[in-house]
């Protein structure tokens, strides 16, 4: 709901409010960003105190930060004009409401720039939208050298905040990392060009003095939906005023506004929670399953996936492919997909990237028989691919060497021997668009693995790539869900490279990690479904090949998120393929309750020698449980403490598949002694309904 009342401006949610007001020098002041007030006159005060009490104080709480005289704090535009003055010092100007969305036009001082800041709310949800859509009113040249999101502020406290961050490396993704915010400016940022959970995804949550936990404290988060460099900079002065300004990195990029031109930041999406990292959780994830997740896909399962990587790697054919999708198909499989390794001499990662047709001395029939073994067998077919990406050694890099990022006199920088298409370039777009689309048709394609294996280094010429390169990328990715509504495509980048909210409207699967061994993954799991969905969590094989873990353990962590098999079905011993076609039989029936959950992390892997972590469906009215040891001693199972469970109906009766019941109330209240077996790599599940 939005209300405006005089000079007052005031956003509500369910359990939020967002408040600024049009001060008396028009000068756009943030009032209140928390927990929800009543209505517009609870702001009386503060709206009095903040316009008037001190004009300098008041610059440090400007919705959208320029270079106000003596503010000297992190600015969110940095214009350059043509007589060479710099900087903007915006006042207000008009304001439209529409619906959800609320748009207030700010204008500089002296200098024909017009910002108009968007606001959009998405139903009652505790999130709100925010992006700037900066315009060139003048008749010279504007040149951007920096343009972000927008400034949120944050009410001052007497201690200080903790900054959580989700931040890792390849193999390493979504840790979880926790620092004190004291006089400082703390930056988290990538210029890779792109690779989210392999430094940092772009996201920030803060709480008050460490105090917040699981359940219980007050979190403001934000995230940035941008899949490329981009700089999150949260800042907290000597009198306790904190800001975070967030958008487009600066590094390296500007952006030249022509006369009547506009430019629009991607959106900094900002939520609270007034019940700790948990209620944070389910906001994102509602956000995710109802807003922006892919439609009509958003509430349906994800089929149960056999990949050919880490079983074969390079090393498919025809052959192996087709034995291997009656061995899937017999196994419980329901999607089968040919993941690299079959383009022309594709045998290793020093070739073929680029070509994309099949390579004709292991597939004489070309992927359409595969295609059509899938289906025959009651199988989806799909397909990976990386289109921003080939080897040198390939037709197109041949035939297009203009098509590709490079500085004039430097040679380009191999990494796992391939080069970046310079996807700014709209020729190249349409390219990717054309035979993406034809692949996915011909092949007759119900999934589409998209994966990028490297960062961008060598730049070019042109300030505006990086930014271009981003916009492109999603109008390939928008063209290709719009011409193939009910084609899943997965978002991988060696793993979590591109896990961030930017790419959740065009993917419905997001590879978590490279990483699959069992006992990593019982830590990437918990940091990863603190921000996505679980039932996007992927990977090419989540019921790892490792054989020194049990299967029961590999099989109840591929129930945890979009469940894949990556093992080699043509080896394995009979009595491991009917655990597996057991395992997959009994998640088809708890799968769509699983798929439609929250999390809850009641036990953390960071802690202990053990997770646990409840999934409880939306309506609340059945869970899962799952649990995972590794490394336990003997005194961890003496100190085992009954587990209290979280978000249950109290009165309703939840009953276990072995026929006991419990109410909710004495689940919550009281807990379970939970059944970790005395040995390593100690799983177990339990559905209560
Ligand atoms: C990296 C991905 O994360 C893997 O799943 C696999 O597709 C390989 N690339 C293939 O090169």
């Amino acid at each position: 709901m939005i209300t405006i009342k005089d000079n007052l401006f005031l956003l509500q949610t369910a359990r939020m409010s967002y408040a600024f007001v049009v001060g008396r020098n028009r000068k756009l002041i943030h009032l209140y960003w928390g927990e929800r007030l009543a209505d517009i006159r609870d702001l009386s005060h503060l709206a009095t105190q903040m316009d008037c009490a001190n004009p300098a104080n008041s610059l440090f709480y400007l919705e959208y930060r320029g270079q106000e005289p003596y503010d000297f704090m992190e600015p969110a535009l940095l214009p350059l004009y043509a007589d060479g003055a710099r900087g903007v010092r915006l006042v207000y100007q008009s304001h439209v409401v529409e619906n959800d969305s609320l748009r207030v036009v700010l204008k500089d001082e002296h200098y024909p720039l017009e910002v108009t800041l968007v606001y959009e709310l998405f139903g009652d949800l505790d999130i709100i939208s925010r992006k700037a859509v900066i315009r060139n009113c003048g008749e010279t040249d504007i040149r951007l050298d920096s343009v972000k999101s927008a400034t949120l502020n944050l009410p001052p406290i007497a201690g200080n905040y903790r900054v959580t961050h989700y931040s890792g490396e390849w193999g390493a993704e979504f840790g979880v990392n926790q620092c004190e915010l004291t006089q400082m400016q703390l930056v988290l940022e990538n210029h890779r060009g792109t690779c989210a959970a392999h430094q940092h995804v772009p996201f920030v949550a803060i709480d008050a003095e460490s105090a917040t936990t699981e359940t219980s404290g007050d979190v403001y988060f934000a995230a940035l939906k941008w899949s490329g460099n981009f700089k999150i900079s949260i800042e907290k002065g000597y009198s306790g005023n904190v800001s975070i300004t967030a958008g487009i990195n600066d590094f390296d990029t500007e952006w030249t506004l022509r006369p009547g031109e506009s430019f629009e930041t991607p959106a900094l999406c900002c939520g609270f929670s007034s019940s700790g990292f948990e209620r944070m959780t389910e906001i994102l994830y509602d956000w995710q399953f109802d807003w922006l997740a892919p439609r009509p896909k958003a509430h349906t399962i994800r089929p149960i996936i056999y990949n050919s990587w880490y079983p074969y790697l390079f090393n498919i054919n025809e052959q192996n492919l087709t034995a291997l999708v009656g061995k899937a198909a017999d196994v419980g499989a329901e999607l089968f997909v040919i993941d690299d390794g079959w383009m022309p001499k594709r045998v290793n990662d020093k070739a073929g990237l680029g070509d994309w047709v099949a390579d004709k001395s292991r597939f004489p029939n070309g992927l359409r028989p595969i295609s059509d073994a899938c289906h025959a067998n009651g199988l989806l077919f799909g397909l990976w691919v990386e289109p921003e990406m080939a080897n040198p050694d390939s037709d197109l890099y041949r035939a297009h060497p203009e098509w590709f990022l490079a500085d004039p006199k430097r040679p380009n920088f191999l990494k796992r021997s391939q080069l970046t298409l310079d996807f700014s370039q709209d020729i190249v777009r349409d390219w990717a668009i054309d035979w993406l689309d034809k692949l996915i048709t011909d092949l007759q394609l119900d999934y589409l693995k998209w994966d990028m294996n490297r960062y961008l280094s060598e730049y070019g010429t042109d300030r505006s790539m990086p930014i271009c390169y981003i916009h492109n990328l999603y109008n390939v990715w928008k063209s290709l869900n719009e011409r193939h509504p009910n084609v899943l495509f997965e978002n991988c980048a060696s793993g979590g490279g591109r896990a961030d909210f930017g790419m959740v409207e065009f993917a419905d699967r997001i590879n978590r990690s490279d990483n699959a061994h069992p006992a990593d993954v019982m830590i990437l799991h918990e940091g990863f479904s603190r921000l996505f969905v679980p039932k996007t969590a992927g990977g090419a094989g989540n019921i790892a090949k490792d054989p020194d873990v049990p299967l029961p353990f590999r099989i109840h962590l591929g129930m945890t998120g979009s469940m894949s098999i990556g093992i080699d079905l043509l080896k394995a011993p009979q009595e491991t393929l009917d655990e597996l076609r057991n395992a997959t039989a009994y998640f088809k029936t708890v799968r769509a309750d699983l798929q439609d959950s929250y999390v809850y992390r009641i036990a953390s892997a960071r802690q202990h020698p053990y997770c646990v972590w409840q999934y409880v469906r939306r309506d609340r009215k059945s869970f899962g449980l799952f649990g995972f040891a590794h490394g336990m001693r003997e005194w961890d199972h003496a100190q085992l403490p009954r587990f209290k469970m979280r978000g249950l109906l109290p009165d309703a009766i939840y009953t276990v598949e072995d026929g006991s019941s419990y109410t909710g109330r004495e689940l919550m209240a009281i807990g379970l002694q939970l059944p970790f077996k005395r040995q390593d790599y100690a799983s177990f599940f339990k559905f209560f309904k």
